[in-house]
């Protein structure tokens, strides 16, 4: 066991933070977060310690892609396994040519249109490695091997400031200990991280409050690999001809078929109770009640997450103590799914039940973690 550091939690404002179109001047108004992001920024220029920042996606633990003894503190802060690549993050177009591409590189044409009209923002895409590694700037333990490296322009100004300030583009996975919910708030991350980073920046709760989208247009047709912040039918209403037959990764690979992100194949997002996710089960009366009383959860502590349909607890069992909601619009459930499981988690609930949505719209990355946060799934 590594020795423990102090853990600082240090406050920002992001509305004092403004940005050009171009992601070139940057304008500061609050003093006390400015000197905040550059305490931040000097760290990770000075030295190999990881920092937790918001973004409007999740919290990200972030430091230098350009460094393997940073990207190193990363992995071993979330304790998260070696082969799965981390996304980078930039402030702006020209950090990204200037920082992570290789002399004469060009983005690929495929992504102009989503560029043009998603970053900053939820959307990450794979950028080809050159073809001798060693030419590349970044760090191989970002890219754990892939022949491609992930990159997004985030929109919350605390982190885009950050990277501009530390003129660093970063590494930074969600800033969760490795297989926990994503951490959608400072307390969230001091939470799995204290004694392990020097420093959170605390800008609030993250809106989105799930990650963002990772695309692979390097192949045809173009990938979706992970579901996320922006949705798919935003891809294809925006992305033009050429995203229209985008093809959704499976949520796990066949035994014989290459992992195509490999993030899917870990257990993710788990809190430490037990989730039940309930597909199509309408009401909930019949099927909640069933599983309570087949399983035996007298004893236990149970909660239900409702979403558009479920009656209320007391509607469907007396064995229920915590009658809770996500909300019923996609971003409301987006935006509370995360801090809901930890909250439950924080209050010894056994059991978490939660009400299922369709696939359509925010509810295709709902569904995504919700099945891999659930231990079991029960079909109406
Ligand atoms: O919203 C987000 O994306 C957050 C915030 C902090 O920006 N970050 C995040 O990072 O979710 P992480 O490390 O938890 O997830 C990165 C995902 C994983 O599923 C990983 O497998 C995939 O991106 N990924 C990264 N590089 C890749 C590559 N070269 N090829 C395929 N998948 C890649
Ligand atoms: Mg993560």
């Amino acid at each position: 066991m590594s020795a423990t550091i102090e853990t600082k939690i240090l406050p920002v404002k992001p509305e004092s933070i403004s940005f050009d179109t171009a992601g070139t001047t940057l304008t500061i108004t609050d003093p006390e977060t400015k000197q905040n992001l550059e305490y931040a920024a000097d760290i990770l220029r000075n030295t190999h310690h990881a920092v937790g920042f918001p973004s409007e996606t999740v919290y990200g633990l972030g430091a230098s892609s350009l460094s393997s003894q940073s990207v190193k503190s990363i992995y071993a802060a979330k304790n998260r396994p070696a082969d799965n690549p981390l996304i980078s993050h930039v402030s702006s177009i020209d950090q990204l040519k200037r920082k992570l591409m290789v002399p004469g590189q060009e983005i690929p044409e495929i992504y102009a249109p989503l560029i043009e009209k998603f970053w900053p923002g939820p959307l990450t895409i794979l950028l080809p490695m050159p073809e001798n590694v060693q030419d590349s700037p970044i760090s191989q333990l970002v890219t754990s091997g892939q022949p491609t490296f992930a990159v997004r322009m985030p929109q919350n100004p605390v982190a885009r400031a950050l990277i501009y300030i530390a003129d660093l583009p970063l590494a930074a996975p969600s800033a969760n200990a490795s297989t926990r919910p994503s951490p959608t708030t400072a307390a969230h991350v001091y939470h799995d991280l204290k004694g392990r980073i020097p420093l959170i920046l605390d800008g609030g709760p993250s809106d989105v409050g799930l990650e963002s989208t990772v695309v692979d247009g390097l192949c045809d047709p173009p990938m979706l690999l992970r579901p996320g912040g922006i949705s798919l039918e935003q891809i294809k209403q925006a992305g033009g001809p050429r995203w229209q037959n985008i093809v959704v990764a499976k949520k796990t690979a066949g035994k014989l078929e290459p992992v195509r992100t490999p993030g899917m194949k870990y257990r993710h997002y788990s809190p430490t109770a037990r989730v039940v996710l309930f597909n199509n089960c309408g009401d909930g009366k019949e099927k909640v009640k069933a599983y309570l009383e087949q399983n035996n959860l007298r004893n236990k502590k149970v909660a239900l997450l409702k979403t558009r349909h479920f009656a209320p607890a007391c509607d469907i069992s007396p064995l229920i103590s915590y009658d809770g909601t996500l909300g019923t619009s996609g971003n409301e459930i987006q935006r509370n799914l995360f801090s809901a499981l930890r909250a439950l988690d924080a209050e010894e609930c056994d059991y978490i039940l939660i009400e299922g949505v369709d696939e359509t719209a925010e509810g295709l990355a709902i569904m995504n973690r919700l099945s891999k946060a659930a231990s079991e799934t029960i079909n109406g």
